[in-house]
């Protein structure tokens, strides 16, 4: 099995070594906070424990499971040997690309470097190490253990072998993976993020309540989570942050995030990662 090595143990990362863990892959798990990465680590477990509770996995599953996967706080020794490397570090551009030029000399020849970036173009990522044919977007949706799609990202020089494969390893991970270009928030959240931000028109505009427009979208659209609810869910800042490229990378007015999304964002009203957004969240 091929050895992968996830950076970041935050809900994407410990999502993502998650389902690899699950389906026997050896997985390193790399965080260089420690309080992060033990935190990461009994999500792993909290997660499994779900899926052992509805019968889905057995206890002895969990076991092998958890005995998969790895933790460690050093980059250089965390990718020594990988096969494939998923960065799902903070949504950053100089982050992410200082961790990209560092895996170009840290990994092995032929090893496979993939971001699960939500809109950072994997063209710029690529650029910045010798070997971008081998550069991709694995975009994971939260929550990874449950959510069927993989976006595959195909930066502007990633080979047809680099693709063909990552599309293999998430159809092995049970996943249905979708092959897109790089272009500004991609596929997902180019569709997404709109509908959200017209979501928040809709209310800076008083045409409904919150409660009103979930579930209009709810019930009405069959979405298993109303655009507020949903957006407090993946963060006020991540979805202001992806709103910015749309907008800055395509040039169109109608991506123009929402003042009262804004507004909501300066004053530290994230979602359920600060406690309110559009909700309160204990
Ligand atoms: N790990 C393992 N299992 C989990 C889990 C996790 N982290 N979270 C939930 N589950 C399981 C539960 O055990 C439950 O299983 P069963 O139905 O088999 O019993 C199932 O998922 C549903 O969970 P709940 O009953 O707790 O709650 P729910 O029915 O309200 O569903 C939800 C929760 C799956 C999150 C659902 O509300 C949903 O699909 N919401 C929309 C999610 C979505 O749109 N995600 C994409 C966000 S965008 C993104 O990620 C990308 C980006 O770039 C911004």
């Amino acid at each position: 099995m091929l050895n992968v090595a996830v950076i970041g143990s935050g809900t994407m990362g410990n999502g993502i070594a998650h389902v690899f863990a699950q389906y026997g892959f050896p997985v390193t798990l790399i965080d260089l906070n420690l309080d992060n990465l033990n935190k990461g680590l009994a999500t792993i477990g909290k997660n499994l424990d779900r899926q052992v509770a509805k019968g889905t996995l057995s206890e002895d599953d969990k076991t092998a499971i958890m005995g998969r996967l790895r933790p460690s706080t050093s980059l250089e020794e965390g990718v020594r040997d990988a096969g494939l490397v998923v960065e799902a570090a903070t949504e950053n551009v100089e982050l992410k690309l200082t961790i990209f030029r560092q895996l170009d000399e840290l990994t092995p020849a032929g090893c496979i470097l993939a971001t699960n970036t939500s809109s950072i173009s994997i063209t710029k990522i690529a650029a910045v190490t010798k070997r971008p044919e081998s550069v991709i977007g694995m975009h994971f949706m939260n929550p990874v253990p449950v959510m069927k799609l993989v976006e595959v990202i195909r930066g502007y020089a990633t080979s047809d072998a680099v693709t063909a494969q990552v599309m293999e390893l998430s159809r092995q991970l049970g996943k249905i993976p979708t092959e897109v270009n790089d272009y500004p928030g991609f596929v997902a959240n180019r569709i997404l993020m709109p509908m959200i931000n017209e979501a928040v028109y809709a209310l800076y505009e008083g045409v409904a309540g919150v409660e009103e427009i979930d579930t209009v979208m709810k019930l009405g659209m069959a979405h298993p989570m109303g655009p507020l609810q949903l957006a407090d869910f993946i963060g006020l800042d991540v979805c202001l942050a992806i709103l910015r490229v749309l907008h800055d990378g395509l040039g169109n007015p109608k991506y123009a995030p929402c003042p009262l999304l804004v507004n909501m964002v300066m004053a530290g009203r994230l979602g359920v990662k600060s406690g309110e957004g559009f909700y309160k969240h204990t």
